[in-house]
């Protein structure tokens, strides 16, 4: 007979303690996608540091009294903007306070976490990284793209579209256009015709399907399929802004096999 043990299935959250900060992803938008660990994080805090994306809905689940502290981008230098970041969350968590560190999807994808997890190392800072889901798998998943499958693709690329003013190291389009991989890019709007031009130098082909997916898990979610070779001009003929995910690769097709059921995330 095999022996049953009596335990609790669920781990306990841990003590959010003064002086410490805790870098968390909020997913892309709708607070059902937070993690357990962000939401006990929201819930904790005294003060929560967040970007301009994350969603009013998330920040509604935040203790009455804690303090909201928008970093969101503003003028100036992106670089000169960041060191403020570091510096405010070493300050406040010094003035011993819980400070969460919000940022949109997964710190660790685009969002610049890596910059405030070695400022906060090299202050001495204790800090604990909660991640997230990335907007670039959820935007995919929720439209009904699988990011891979086994027949089509055993890998995947995820790209940053735009490249800030201060970063200046430069993404080989051509080169990723030849690994025959689904690219999921970030940032993708102000760039696209240039990004979109290099894909096909690079030897993509023009009719390579490919889509469009603003908002996800907002009221503004929009998802427009197309083609590599057309996404500008549908881009513009639906008015697809930021914030934007766009996908290309044979993956884009197969959600036609599957729509039909698909319940959309409301
Ligand atoms: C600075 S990057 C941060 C990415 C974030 N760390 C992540 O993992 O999703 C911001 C970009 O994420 C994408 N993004 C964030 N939220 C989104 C959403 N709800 N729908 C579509 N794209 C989104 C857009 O490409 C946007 O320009």
């Amino acid at each position: 007979m095999s022996e049953t043990r009596n335990f609790d299935p669920f781990p306990p959250m841990p003590d959010f303690p003064a002086g410490e900060v805790w870098l968390a992803g909020a997913g892309p938008g709708d607070p059902r996608l937070l993690t357990l660990l962000a939401l006990h994080a929201v819930r904790r805090a005294d003060e929560i540091v967040h970007d301009a994306l994350i969603d009013a809905r998330v920040l509604a689940l935040k203790r009455e009294d804690a303090r909201l502290v928008s970093a969101g981008k503003r003028g100036g230098q992106p670089s000169a903007r960041q060191q403020e970041i570091n510096s405010l969350l070493i300050e406040r968590a010094g003035a011993g306070r819980r400070v969460l560190r919000l940022k949109g999807g997964d710190p660790f994808v685009f969002g610049r976490g890596w910059d405030e997890v070695v400022a906060l190392a090299e202050a001495g800072i204790r800090y604990r990284i909660i991640p997230g889901v990335t907007s670039g798998l959820a935007a995919t998943a929720l439209a009904g793209i699988p990011a891979t499958t086994r027949e089509t693709n055993h890998a995947v690329v995820l790209a940053a579209g735009h490249r800030a003013d201060d970063d200046h190291s430069s993404t080989d389009w051509e080169a990723l256009a030849r690994l025959g991989q689904p690219i999921i890019l970030y940032m993708p709007m102000t760039q696209l015709a240039g990004t979109t031009a290099a894909l096909m130098k690079g030897g993509l082909a023009a009719d390579t399907p490919a889509a469009l997916l603003q908002s996800a898990t907002t009221e503004d979610e929009r998802v427009v399929e197309s083609t590599l070779g057309r996404l500008v001009d549908e881009a513009h003929a639906n008015a697809i802004g930021s914030p934007a995910i766009v996908v290309i690769g044979s993956v884009v097709g197969l959600r036609r096999r599957v729509l039909a059921g698909l319940v959309g995330w409301r």
